[in-house]
């Protein structure tokens, strides 16, 4: 026990940030806890240079286990304040933040919490039910609030996008870095991390607005179904293009993905459009060309039941100080 957290308040914030989505599920976080502190360290050994050279993704995650540490923080009544980059001596904590004093609820973030262990990555067929305007605002609210902005395409765009995600997904299946990379997380037993074959979700049988993770792999296993046609599709983007921008965006992610899952939506992405930079730069244009492109987001109200992937014990990347 420290000055402020109790073990068990440990566990609760701890845990919540460990749901965070994270590219491949490498979780790739360190945490320290310092009294009312807590630090997010970038963990060196969970980043991946060839999908995410620069840990842009990386720093989306993390971002996005910042927005779940508030929203844990906000039930335990806690207020919260996230700093980015906090200490230019230390750059290995990307990000800290600073618990208040106990008994001030914040209910406005901690409504969020049931959904913190509810929200997965859903990469199964959708029904093909439109999402209502107004839920559609909550998510664009919820962007916006943290910062960001949720760009839906019409159908020019999407068909654009189409032509981009078969392009990407050629060149993905001859490069045999990012192929060699994605071995190690993905079809594999669930052990803590990784992409375990039944959370890949089943092949479409036609082009679909869907990323297929084991392109490449054996899928002889996976069955194959019609997806929808139109799914509403989102690129989520920030003003900024440096860590802190990345960060944000996580943040804003997390809170845009908690907010669905409280309308039974879900989400997957189609994140292989913005892994290479000339790739990236096309799909700035479809947004207009003044924000950076983060996400593309595929939401809507899944037509399956899914699994979901397991996490590591926060335990193994923890240290606490008193
Ligand atoms: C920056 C980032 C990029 C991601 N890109 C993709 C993607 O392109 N396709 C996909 O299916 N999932 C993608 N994901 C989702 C992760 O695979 C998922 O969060 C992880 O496997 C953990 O599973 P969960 O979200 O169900 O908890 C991405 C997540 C993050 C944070």
């Amino acid at each position: 026990m420290n000055a402020v957290l109790t073990d068990d308040e440990v566990d609760v914030l701890l845990t919540a940030a460990a749901h965070a989505p994270s590219m491949y599920n490498t979780q790739p976080w360190r945490f320290e806890v310092h009294g009312p502190v807590i630090d997010i360290l970038a963990d060196e050994e969970r980043l991946l240079p060839i999908a995410d050279p620069a840990g842009r993704g990386a720093c989306i995650a993390i971002g996005a286990a910042a927005f779940n540490l508030r929203v844990a923080a906000a039930v335990l009544g806690h207020k919260s304040r996230l700093v980015v980059n906090p200490d230019p001596a230390l750059p290995e904590v990307v990000a800290r933040l600073f618990l208040d004093d106990r008994n001030t609820p914040v209910p406005e973030l901690g409504k969020l919490y049931a959904e913190v262990s509810e929200r997965h990555t859903y990469r199964g067929p959708l029904l093909d039910v439109p999402i209502p305007r107004p839920v559609q605002r909550h998510l664009d609210d919820a962007a916006r609030r943290e910062g960001a902005k949720l760009h839906w395409l019409g159908s020019t765009a999407m068909s654009q996008l189409a032509e981009l995600q078969r392009q990407t997904d050629a060149a993905d299946l001859v490069d045999e870095d990012r192929l060699h990379e994605r071995l190690r997380w993905i079809g594999g037993d669930p052990s803590g991390d990784g992409i375990p074959a039944d959370t890949l979700g089943p092949l479409p049988a036609r082009p679909a607005f869907v990323r297929d993770l084991s392109l490449g792999l054996d899928t002889s296993h996976r069955d194959r179904v019609e997806y929808e046609t139109h799914p509403a599709i989102a690129v989520l983007s920030t003003e900024d293009e440096d860590s802190a921008g990345w960060i944000g965006a996580g943040v804003a992610l997390q809170r845009v993905l908690l907010v669905a899952t409280s309308y039974d939506l879900t989400a997957s992405f189609l994140n292989q459009v913005l892994e290479r930079p000339a790739d990236r730069a096309r799909v700035r244009e479809l947004i207009g060309g003044r924000s950076w492109p983060q996400m593309v987001l595929r939401v809507g109200y899944p037509a399956q039941p899914a699994s979901h992937t397991s996490r590591l014990d926060w335990r193994s990347s923890f240290d606490q100080w008193f």
